[in-house]
């Protein structure tokens, strides 16, 4: 019964049948029962942080035979902006970062938010699922309130976790490689899932969604050049699609600190650590081993090592990128076709949220 729900209902808690984090054990061994969703703000171009926080993973998830779904986030550019600034440059340009690095429009499903109606029209009932104490404690939300624009928070920015939710449930995905930072929001996403199942069973007890997991990566997180997070609109971080004498110019400005012995200490070290480890995931080696070939260089030697791996590491990328770019219509096509599929995907939970929940 339905009629009845109260506010207070919406926060009861719910146990976990699954860990809420996967490990690349978990699709390798079954790669055909995973459909994983992940995305991106059309914010501006993709970073290293990116590259080696999910970029990468995706590739490979995708490559395994996962399938996967990749949402350009464009309504959610406008959560902490009162401008979403050039958004068909950025949109198309998400999509030339995706497909240097490997993504292919063939076997990955790439679209844009507002290319899919149906599924922002999940945010209604998933709404009515959580509590506006839980949406007010949401550290990831917090952070990204703090670093807005805005003088006031805006709705959207408050519910941007249940328009996540409905972006991994519009598919069902079941797996969502994140970074660390990411981590609240699918908890909320797993939680709305949870509870429209218990609320709204299928006639025969079936539920609706998965209860999706997250996919960490294996690369701690890179800071910014700044040594704060490393984000697409704070500049301080090297886009993918930077050249290498740009790549050279941000890597010499990134902080560090005065003591010439180069260390791997990123508690102590955050800075000099983050531009080490950078060094260590372009060489595939470990951060340890590349800090004890520094030893006394000093932040100068480090930065050029840095620069020096990362151009050769990004190399093919950027070439690829290149001949992607020439081709804008290519792009287009892309996002269109990524669209058609999504929408048939989406109109199909639509019908079932609609029919367990009697709204027909
Ligand atoms: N919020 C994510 C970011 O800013 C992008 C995103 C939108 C996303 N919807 C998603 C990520 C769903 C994972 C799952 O990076």
């Amino acid at each position: 019964m339905t009629t009845a729900t109260t506010a207070t209902n919406a926060t009861t808690p719910t146990t976990s049948t699954t860990p809420s984090v996967a490990t690349t054990a978990t699709f390798t061994a079954d790669p055909a029962g995973h459909r994983v969703l992940t995305g991106d703000r059309p914010t501006g171009p993709l970073h290293l942080g990116h590259y080696f926080g999910t970029l990468h993973n995706r590739v490979q998830l995708q490559n395994q035979g996962v399938e996967m779904f990749v949402v350009i986030a464009d309504y959610q550019v406008i959560t902490d902006r009162d401008i979403a600034d050039r958004l068909a440059e950025h949109t198309e340009n998400l999509v030339l970062d995706y497909l240097a690095a490997g993504l292919d429009p063939d076997r990955a499903t790439i679209f844009a938010h507002s290319a899919v109606p149906v599924l922002n029209q999940l945010l209604l009932p998933f709404l009515s699922l959580v509590s506006v104490a839980e949406l007010n404690r949401n550290p990831t939300v917090k952070d990204e309130i703090a670093h807005s624009r805005q003088s006031a928070v805006n709705g959207l920015m408050f519910t941007y976790p249940a328009h996540q939710a409905a972006d991994i449930l519009f598919c069902k995905a079941n797996l969502v490689p994140v970074g660390q930072d990411q981590l609240p929001h699918l908890e909320v996403a797993r939680t709305i899932a949870r509870r429209f199942n218990e609320r709204y069973p299928h006639a025969d007890g079936g539920t609706v969604f998965p209860t999706p997991r997250a996919l960490l990566s294996d690369a701690p997180l890179l800071l910014g050049t700044d040594g704060g997070k490393m984000s697409k609109s704070r500049g301080n971080s090297v886009p993918l699609g930077a050249t290498e004498d740009e790549t050279a110019r941000i890597i010499r400005g990134a902080r560090t600190d005065a003591d010439r012995r180069i260390n791997y200490d990123p508690a102590n070290r955050p800075e000099v650590s983050s531009l080490v480890l950078l060094a260590a995931l372009c060489q595939d080696r470990a951060p340890e081993e590349i800090a004890e070939e520094l030893g006394d260089g000093g932040a100068a030697a480090l930065k050029r090592t840095v620069t020096d791996s990362v151009n050769e590491y990004l190399r093919p990328l950027r070439a690829r990128r290149a001949e992607l770019a020439a081709d804008r219509g290519h792009l287009r096509q892309v996002l269109r076709d990524g669209a058609e599929r999504a929408n048939a995907v989406a109109d199909a939970t639509l019908d079932e949220v609609r029919k367990v929940m009697g709204a027909i």
